[in-house]
């Protein structure tokens, strides 16, 4: 495909901490960059919304530094390379790369995250399911956590494709499996459509008893996606030795303000707390992706997309991500897929 002329990308417009709003950001209309050698120009089909833009856009992120106005938003994507002078790059290719939000970036291969199998999956889920947050949960479930037949795992933003992921793989080890998530519609998606056992409207009255009926043999495992106000609530119904993993704590990204732990309740239950991240475990992306890959064509392992189009409704489906308000792992569809 000949690339055109104009490229539209979404930039910062003002450096600040605390929740952002579409002021924040400025639609641009800039040509079409040129490629070197060594590079190849990319043209954006998915684009991946993460909590974690918010702290790189801050430069709190590993590998991020702090964005000023004018700079391109951070941001993973799934594109395909429109044309290339680089030898083991070629037209056509899919690649997850960070080309951030934009409709065409030009890449070295420094910006490659993985090359795509389009046999696996639908592509849109080399984002998610099959992407980052479902090596995420593999990280916690697989390596970390490792539930046993008759444990109770409980996860927090069950809902989102990190939590939803790491329930369902918990449930193939042969766990109970509890979700937390916020509102009706996300609790029916977990339990419907993800196949928990439970979950737990957090935003009901009462939710913390409905937490108990749903755990009559306490807690085992709690994979934390949302951070330490829900986790200091839950600790009473943990068993002793429990083991906790930390993954996210979103309502802290827009500063650099946290919210503590409660340690004595964690002391007294003798519970094991250990943070993850994602990167230790890329080593195991192409077996994790075997894996989920397989499970979906049995039907095991399911995911929802919240989506919106074109490049320019990217800060407002962003906005919505960081009000907790996306149902399902949220995607910009900024392209086709063929051409
Ligand atoms: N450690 C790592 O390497 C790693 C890697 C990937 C992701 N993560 C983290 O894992 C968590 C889940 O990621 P995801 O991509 O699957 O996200 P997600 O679940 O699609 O979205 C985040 C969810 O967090 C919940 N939430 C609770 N408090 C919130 C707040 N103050 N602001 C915004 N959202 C809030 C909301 O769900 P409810 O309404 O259901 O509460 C929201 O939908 C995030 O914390 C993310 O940063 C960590």
């Amino acid at each position: 495909m000949n690339s055109p002329t104009r490229n539209t990308q979404i930039q910062l417009s003002r450096q600040r901490d605390g929740m952002p709003d579409l002021d924040d950001f400025e639609v641009h209309v800039v040509p079409t960059p040129e490629i070197a050698d060594g590079e190849f120009l990319v043209r954006t089909i998915y684009l991946s919304l993460d909590p974690y833009i918010r702290k790189a856009m801050r430069g709190d992120h590993p590998g991020h530094a702090k964005l000023a106005p004018g700079e391109v938003i951070y941001g993973r994507a799934v594109c395909r390379i429109v044309r290339s002078r680089h030898a083991d790059y070629k037209q056509g290719d899919y690649l997850v790369a960070e080309t951030g939000w934009q409709n065409f970036a030009a890449l070295t291969p420094k910006k490659v995250v993985q090359r795509i199998d389009p046999t696996l999956g639908p592509l849109s889920t080399a984002l998610g399911v099959l992407g980052m947050p479902g090596l995420t949960a593999w990280g916690s479930v697989a390596h970390i956590a490792q539930p046993n037949v008759g444990d109770t795992f409980v996860v927090s933003a069950a809902a989102g494709p990190v939590g939803g992921t790491a329930g369902q793989l918990a449930k193939q080890a042969g766990a109970r499996v509890v979700g937390i998530a916020g509102g009706k519609e996300k609790c029916d998606l977990v339990t419907r459509t993800y196949g928990f056992d439970a979950c737990i409207d957090y935003k009901k009255s009462g939710w913390q008893d409905a937490l108990a009926a749903a755990c009559p043999g306490g807690i085992d495992i709690y994979h934390d996606n949302v951070g330490a106000s829900l986790l200091n609530d839950l600790v009473k119904f943990f068993n002793l030795y429990a083991r906790v993993v930390l993954c996210g704590r979103p309502a802290d990204y827009h500063s650099g303000d946290f919210e503590g732990l409660s340690i004595g309740p964690i002391i007294g239950k003798r519970a094991v707390v250990r943070g993850m991240v994602v990167y230790d475990y890329e080593h195991d992306l192409a077996r994790y992706q075997r894996v989920a890959a397989q499970l979906m064509r049995e039907g095991k392992l399911r995911f929802k997309e919240d989506r919106v189009e074109g490049v320019e409704s990217t800060p407002a489906h962003f906005l919505k991500l960081m009000r907790g308000e996306n149902i399902g792992k949220a995607i910009v569809s900024v392209g086709p897929e063929k051409g």
